[in-house]
């Protein structure tokens, strides 16, 4: 787009399933949900080619997600092999962190170092309430043996919901003054019900203007790889809070990632429902160029995008257990 400012696209996001152990009442209609077929999701080996395919034209970041990805078998030894990709330098994984404490050496041991961990309140019944599962304490296990073998990127996800956790965000924001985590608070989207969305959404901007009440916030530079998150450092904390404003602000100018859904399809943009199979490419045989040819169209329809299609974007509902966030 003219005039339009196009940050390179370095930065893919794969969802190695649907299936999670939690049930999160904000992310997905869970009565109408139906489970993939196995055969329908990527394997590891074709998630290790479109990775190659991926990192030769730019990709350097992959972060890992689901659904919950721990659930899968095999998650280690995905991300060794990743890891051996030329291009790709950085490797993340996003997780709801329940089966974190048991994973955790395994995933170090396989070179993984950054972990984004959804952690919506520090309440164990406000947990059970939010996800239905009685799982906090395996949570806070979790973070602390991944802090304690060395991850040195640890980043908290938690959705704000008004009138449920927002008497906590200050508790949360302080995780981020002990401990060297950036605490991040992410606006709550439609992707499951409309009406709670408007029952429950609080924009970033209320959530920042709450926060200074723990001293004055400043703003850090972005990385090229840290994409529309805005990232500020408080007076006396050893972390970072930070916030990721899908609704109230469209930074499409900086998105600089593409996703790629548990069943094999290339989406865009997490708020428009275009999406390209390339499973379907993969498995009728096709080689790498025409694999390469359809990342290139998924690069280029997002350029197409631009602001204003963002704004036109916020109704669609996107299911994030097929997605990942
Ligand atoms: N709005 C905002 N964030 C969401 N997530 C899941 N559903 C929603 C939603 N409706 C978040 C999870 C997790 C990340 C993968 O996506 O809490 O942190």
């Amino acid at each position: 787009m003219e005039g339009y400012p196009t940050p390179e696209i370095n930065y893919l996001r794969m969802s190695v399933t649907d299936r999670c152990n939690l049930r999160c009442f904000y992310c997905t209609y869970w009565q109408d949900w139906e489970k993939l077929a196995a055969a329908e999701i990527l394997r590891y080996e074709e998630l290790l080619r479109i990775a190659g395919v991926a990192a030769r034209l730019g990709i350097r970041k992959i972060r890992i997600t689901g659904g919950e990805p721990l659930v899968r078998r095999g998650l280690p030894k995905f991300i060794r092999s990743l890891r051996r990709i030329p291009g790709i330098d950085e490797i993340c994984l996003t997780t709801n962190g329940t089966l974190l404490a048991e994973l955790a050496p395994a995933l170090f041991e396989a070179g993984l170092r950054r972990l984004n961990v959804s952690l919506d309140t520090l309440i164990p019944g406000r947990y059970l309430q939010i996800t239905g599962r009685d799982n906090l304490a395996d949570v806070l296990r979790g973070l602390e043996c991944a802090a304690a073998l060395g991850f040195h990127s640890i980043k908290i996800n938690c959705v704000v919901l008004k009138g449920i956790n927002d008497d906590e965000l200050l508790d949360l924001a302080l995780l981020a003054r002990d401990h060297p985590l950036q605490v991040r608070f992410i606006e709550l989207m439609p992707t499951a019900s409309p009406r709670e969305w408007k029952r429950r959404f609080l924009p970033a901007a209320e959530v920042r203007r709450r926060l200074r009440a723990l001293g004055e916030l400043a703003e850090m530079a972005s990385s090229v790889t840290s994409g529309p998150a805005r990232i500020f450092k408080v007076q006396g904390f050893v972390g970072e809070v930070g916030f990721i404003s899908p609704m109230s602000e469209h930074r499409c100018g900086s998105c600089n990632r593409l996703r790629l859904t548990a069943q094999g399809r290339l989406r865009p943009c997490l708020l428009a429902e275009d999406e390209i199979d390339i499973k379907e490419a993969m498995r009728r045989g096709c080689a790498d160029p025409e694999l390469a040819s359809l990342f290139r169209e998924a690069m280029q329809s997002k350029h197409r995008g631009g602001a204003s299609a963002g704004e036109s974007r916020a109704a669609a509902h996107p299911s994030m257990a097929a997605i990942g966030g």
